[in-house]
């Protein structure tokens, strides 16, 4: 009697927890519905912002007018600066193939979000550091700095800094030339005269690597710390820069699509946790629902819902969750590999203080699943967009592209690449994309930039 009675309300409460997770995750489920509308609400952004117009896309000229044509030869310094770390790269272009040389360097979150002069000044020690160990000194090779923020370019080798994005704040950046930067924290620290030629995005660094080996490769698409992409234009559309011929890359920031409130109805109240907590409440929000810096944070949230109701970690209210970032995007990563059995995913969520049953373990691999989907999906939707965009420009029926892809989300996690496929599949079907990921893009990409506009600058010398 009292034996089935309890099974029964053992049965009853579980049954109830599953009804509860499933509402929470619900809204995590887009239908194609929504993903067609997001579609096309970015294609009228694109369109907006190429006019001029006011739109969450800044689409923003690059001044790179071509991929490159595999001829590009030389000896290149790269700095790369945006993602988790920053690098100091040496590029040397040969017939023989691309050889790298780099050297991390960390920056401390005090740095990054401390005053300007004291980032550039870092920047300009690890540069001097790089050179003395490469016994590069001395010699002033030319530099392309991959720079991943939005920047109003008005020629390969000037950019206006428009906002920080990602975990970056430093001061009295903002509204400044970044080479202009560079060069001040130069004449401070009385280092080496740089050579600086050339500003370049993640996302175009990335198309350009890519395209160094495959002449279909117009888009960049980075997912990682943050997320945006790129793709080449006709110059036509692009209102800002005179010309009606060719081509110019542009760089669309489609981190801060929805900012003008337009995704409104995909955000959760999740998302809007996420978002009031970070450095720069009501921006990014397309990139803080996709990307890496993000991710671990809506998954922490979902679960410190369900705690609250009782759902997860039989309701105990956990201390370790409350703290921010304490869950890392790759634990999505690791939790969602196939390879590993439930019994490991405990084990990752014991190291961090969370007492787990198996019903835990099972509940929070689907809380990890529903948000990383959701990601790939509108990412997905949002290269879609871009594709078809590039196909409309040309007439073509059919169009064959590829897409250069970088950062550590797209490669690391296990189905994230799939699912930005299978969604651009089904929203872009006339549009044949092929995927590369890319190998150091940022590097050699800002190698390859710079190595362009060396050569037409002796061109016009000539
Ligand atoms: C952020 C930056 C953008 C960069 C992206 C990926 O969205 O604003 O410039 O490309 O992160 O690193």
């Amino acid at each position: 009697g009292q034996g089935v009675a309890m099974v029964t309300a053992v049965a009853a409460r579980l049954a109830a927890h599953r009804r509860l997770l499933e509402e929470t995750l619900a809204p995590f489920w887009l239908t194609r519905e929504q993903l067609v509308a997001l579609q096309r609400q970015m294609r009228e952004a694109m369109a907006k912002g190429l006019q001029g117009k006011t739109s969450s896309l800044r689409m923003l000229p690059t001044y790179v007018r071509a991929i490159p044509d595999g001829s590009e030869r030389g000896d290149f310094l790269a700095l790369d600066l945006g993602g988790t770390n920053f690098r100091v790269l040496l590029v040397r272009l040969a017939s023989g193939g691309v050889q790298i040389t780099n050297q991390i360097y960390s920056i401390p979150e005090y740095v990054a979000q401390g005053s300007g002069e004291q980032l550039f000044d870092h920047i300009v020690d690890c540069i001097v550091d790089f050179q003395q160990k490469q016994g590069l000194s001395g010699h002033s090779l030319p530099l392309g700095f991959t720079f991943s923020f939005p920047c109003r370019q008005l020629g390969l080798d000037q950019g206006i800094l428009l906002n920080w994005t990602k975990g970056f704040s430093a001061s009295d950046c903002e509204g400044q030339d970044v080479v202009y930067l560079l060069r001040e924290a130069i004449k401070r620290r009385q280092a080496v005269k740089l050579n600086v030629v050339a500003i370049v995005n993640d996302t175009v660094g990335t198309m350009m690597s890519c395209g160094y080996e495959n002449p279909h490769c117009e888009v960049g698409l980075i997912v990682g710390t943050g997320t945006n992409a790129c793709y080449m234009e006709e110059l036509r559309n692009v209102a800002s820069v005179p010309g009606d011929s060719g081509h110019m890359c542009i760089n669309m920031e489609w981190g801060a699509f929805g900012d003008d409130g337009s995704l409104g109805m995909l955000s959760t109240y999740f998302d809007e946790r996420v978002d009031q907590a970070s450095i720069n409440p009501g921006r990014q929000r397309f990139e803080k629902m996709i990307s890496g810096m993000y991710l671990g944070e809506i998954v922490r949230h979902i679960l410190l819902h369900l705690t609250s109701r009782g759902v997860l970690f039989r309701g105990q209210q956990i201390q370790c969750l409350q703290t921010r970032d304490i869950f890392k995007t790759k634990f999505l990563s690791q939790i969602e590999s196939d390879s590993l059995a439930l019994r490991q995913v405990r084990a990752i969520l014991e190291d961090l203080g969370l007492p787990l049953t198996s019903d835990d373990a099972l509940m929070v691999l689907e809380v990890c699943q529903a948000v990383s989907r959701r990601a790939a999906q509108l990412c997905g939707a949002g290269v879609a967009a871009v594709v078809e965009k590039i196909r409309e420009n040309r007439g073509l029926e059919k169009l064959t592209v590829s897409v250069g892809v970088d950062g550590t989300l797209y490669k690391l996690h296990p189905h994230f690449s799939r699912l930005v496929e299978e969604t651009v599949q089904e929203l872009a079907p006339c549009c044949e994309v092929t995927f590369l990921q890319s190998k150091d893009g940022s590097g050699k990409g800002a190698a390859l930039v710079t190595a362009v506009a060396c050569r037409l600058a002796q061109m016009t010398r000539v």
